[in-house]
Parts: structure tokens; C-alpha cells; sequence
């Protein structure tokens, strides 16, 4: 899978796609990342990517014409793949939207939104815009790396040797939060493993983990 990235500030993906899974995701060859710099698409001397909003109002918004033309770059190297734009506007991301990108075997554009925001005019390029949740941040690279990462790790060969991705957290998106584990020391300073655990009984352990995921769900 291809996943680009449409940003102003390349380095902020270098720690995070350069570590761990993601990393090794990449190592294996499952999926391969670049970063777009849209400032080389930039106007004029300056490089300029942002512009005041017509009808007046504060900060600055990133102009249609650069971005589409960071986009049209993108699309050239993997025509069929999606152009997510992260924006606090958008539909929450679910994991069921993860599981969806990853299942689709689609590769990902993903515009990082900076300033005070964008010219419209860019979602006629845009397939989805995502909120990652209901509060605004400075820009769109840290909703990037979320989606990446809840998409990555469902890739398969990612996530080899574990247990299936499928019984965890957030599998039908808001139900079945995980059950609580635990490993040494049995007792840490008077806190103690539940005795369930320690039996080896596998039946009734399964039962306790069901349980306590509801409990952790309701
Ligand atoms: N950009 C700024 N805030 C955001 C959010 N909550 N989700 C997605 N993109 C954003």
C-alpha cells in the first residue's frame, strides 16, 4: 500500500513512521511512504502555499491551486489510491473506517491541512474527510499519523505472531472495549493478578475477559 502525504512539515513523520510498526511495516515492503512537500508547489519567490480568505476574517487559509497540484502529483503515482483530508469538520474516524482502508487495499493521499484552514474548492479532489475527534488541532499531520497508524496495523503480515487484531479494543467500533490483562509480578506492592487468571482454567478465564469487557463497554 502507498501512503503519501501532502504536508508542510515533512520532519514531523520522521520520528513516526521511522519506529516500531510502522517502521517494520515499511521494512517488509507491506506498504511504502512519502512525503510530499506541498511548499514545493508553492507561487512566486517565496514558495507562497496560503493566502487571506476572500470576505475577510483571520489567519491565513492554503490555497486550492498549490494543493491540487500536490494532489494531481500523488494521484500520478497511485491513480486509484484515496485523498483523505483530515479536518475537524469531517466524519469522525472509526475503526471501522480503519478496517474498511485496509481491507480496500487502496493507497491513501492524506492532505495535512495547516493555518487557519483550506480553500474549499480542494474537496472536489477529496474522496473523505476525517475528524479524528471533537477538538481542533494545529494542523492536519497529527490526524494523519493516527489514521496511518490504526490503518498499518491491521495490514496483514504487520502485526505477526500476535493475536488476531480482532479481538480487541474498539473491534465493532464503540463496543467491546478490551479486557484488562496482566502479567509479573503476581503481587505488586498488596495489588495481585485476579486469582481467575492463575488457575489455567481456560473456560472460565474466557468468561471473566468477556465479562470484564462488557463491564469496561457499559
Ligand atoms: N485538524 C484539526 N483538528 C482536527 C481534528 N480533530 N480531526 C481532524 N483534523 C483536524
Amino acid at each position: 500500500m502507498k501512503i503519501q502525504i501532502i504536508t508542510l512539515f515533512p520532519e514531523m513523520f520522521t520520528g513516526v513512521l521511522g519506529n516500531s510498526m510502522l517502521w517494520k511495516a515499511a521494512d517488509r515492503g507491506i506498504v511504502e511512504y512519502s512525503c510530499i512537500n506541498l511548499r514545493d508547489f508553492g507561487l512566486g519567490p517565496r514558495k507562497q502555499v496560503d493566502d487571506t480568505p476572500y470576505g475577510g476574517g483571520d489567519g491565513m487559509l492554503l490555497r486550492v491551486d498549490t494543493l491540487a497540484a500536490a494532489v494531481e502529483v500523488a494521484k500520478a503515482n497511485d491513480p486509484s489510491a484515496a485523498v483523505i483530508l483530515p479536518t475537524p469538520r469531517g466524519k469522525t474516524f472509526l475503526q471501522s473506517d480503519a478496517k474498511a482502508t485496509a481491507a480496500s487495499g487502496q493507497g491513501m493521499i492524506i492532505i495535512c491541512p495547516r493555518y487557519e484552514g483550506y480553500d474549499e474548492r480542494i474537496t472536489q479532489w477529496v474522496d473523505k474527510q476525517y475528524s479524528i475527534g471533537n477538538y481542533v488541532l494545529t494542523g492536519g499531520e497529527i490526524p494523519a499519523m493516527i489514521i496511518i497508524d490504526s490503518v498499518v496495523r491491521l495490514l496483514p503480515g504487520v502485526l505477526g505472531g500476535e493475536t488476531s487484531t480482532e479481538i480487541e479494543s474498539f473491534q465493532q467500533d464503540d463496543q467491546n472495549i478490551e479486557f484488562p490483562q496482566y502479567t509479573r509480578p503476581e503481587d505488586f506492592q498488596g495489588l495481585k493478578v485476579p486469582e481467575v487468571l492463575l488457575t489455567g482454567h481456560h473456560a472460565e478465564i474466557e468468561k471473566w475477559r468477556q465479562l470484564q469487557a462488557k463491564k469496561a463497554s457499559e
